[in-house]
């Protein structure tokens, strides 16, 4: 199997983890699979490329994949939102507050947050045992809540205006967008049965990959367009978002996500076959456009 395998088997394990649109209430369940839709599907392809790593069984990743996405579309539907960045457009299209309303869009956004950890717990969808489910919400929540992605999306609406240390920067980074990427990794090695050092090996590479990316994020702000993005470019200048932009220009920039990519590698390059997908998707993720 290849990327596009994996993402069309995301398709469809999304499509049965979602309720139908036109279920009751169908406004709300149609704003979350709105919400749902499109993306580069990075999470989602970290957790099978990280279960196959591990030795895991395919069908116990489809659970954490489509967990993961959940919650990172529904941090996307509350970012945008005109308390926090005021976006119109996200993959290409209007935001959810701008396709309904804001206030479903806050509630689709807590319909695909609770959806996330349901998914995990339901067997409907496979796993190896209770215990994976456990570790697969300890390990979604801890990147999801106070001290990972929420935490980060508070600092980084603290620090617009402001001028932070790098290390201030790169802790902001590392947990709004490197802890989910973190979490991504660590349930698909949950699914699994790697040895220690394959894991620490993995969290190595989450840990690199989820920094270069948020890096990377930073900016395609400012070289991208709205038709390669989907999303409104230049956004983090006007807010005087603390960015790696801001702070090194564009060439340091780049060159801090080239480092943390090389990390990456680095991290996994003794892992042989079993990494191929993980180096994959980190090369793909390196000459990205969008
Ligand atoms: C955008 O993430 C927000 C960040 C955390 C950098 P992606 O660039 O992965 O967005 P989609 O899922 O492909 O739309
Ligand atoms: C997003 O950071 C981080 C999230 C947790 C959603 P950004 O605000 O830079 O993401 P984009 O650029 O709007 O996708
Ligand atoms: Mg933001
Ligand atoms: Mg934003
Ligand atoms: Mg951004």
């Amino acid at each position: 199997m290849n990327l596009p395998d994996f993402q069309a088997r995301f398709a469809a394990a999304l499509d049965r983890a979602l309720p139908a649109a036109s279920v009751h209430p169908a406004r709300l369940h149609e704003a979350m699979r709105y919400a749902a839709e499109g993306g580069k599907r990075l999470r989602a392809l970290l957790v099978y490329a990280a279960g196959l790593a591990a030795g895991a069984q395919l069908d116990h990743l489809d659970a954490p994949a489509v967990a993961v996405e959940l919650i990172h579309a529904y941090s996307l539907v509350h970012d945008d939102l005109p308390a926090m960045d005021d976006d119109d457009l996200r993959r290409g299209r209007a935001t959810v507050h701008k396709a309904y309303d804001e206030a479903l869009a806050i509630l689709a956004g807590d319909g695909l947050h609770t959806l996330a950890f349901e998914i995990l717990t339901q067997t409907q969808f496979a796993a190896p045992g209770a215990g994976t489910r456990l570790a697969w919400v300890q390990a979604l929540a801890s990147g999801t809540g106070s001290r990972g992605m929420t935490g980060g999306q508070v600092l980084d609406l603290e620090s617009e205006g402001k001028r932070l240390a790098l290390a201030e920067l790169q802790t902001l980074h590392r947990l709004k967008t490197g802890a989910l990427i973190e979490s991504a990794v660590q349930m698909g090695l949950a699914a699994g049965s790697a040895d220690m050092a394959t894991q620490a090996a993995l969290r190595q590479y989450a840990r690199a990959l989820g920094l270069g990316y948020q890096i990377q994020d930073d900016v395609l702000d400012v070289e991208g367009s709205a038709a390669s993005l989907g999303k409104t470019p230049g956004k983090d200048d006007a807010a005087e978002k603390s960015t790696y932009v801001r702070l090194l220009g564009i060439a340091g920039a780049k060159a801090s996500a080239a480092e943390q990519f090389q990390f990456a590698q680095e991290a996994i390059a003794g892992l042989g076959e079993p990494a191929s997908l993980l180096r994959d998707l980190l090369t793909r993720v390196a000459q990205r456009s969008a």
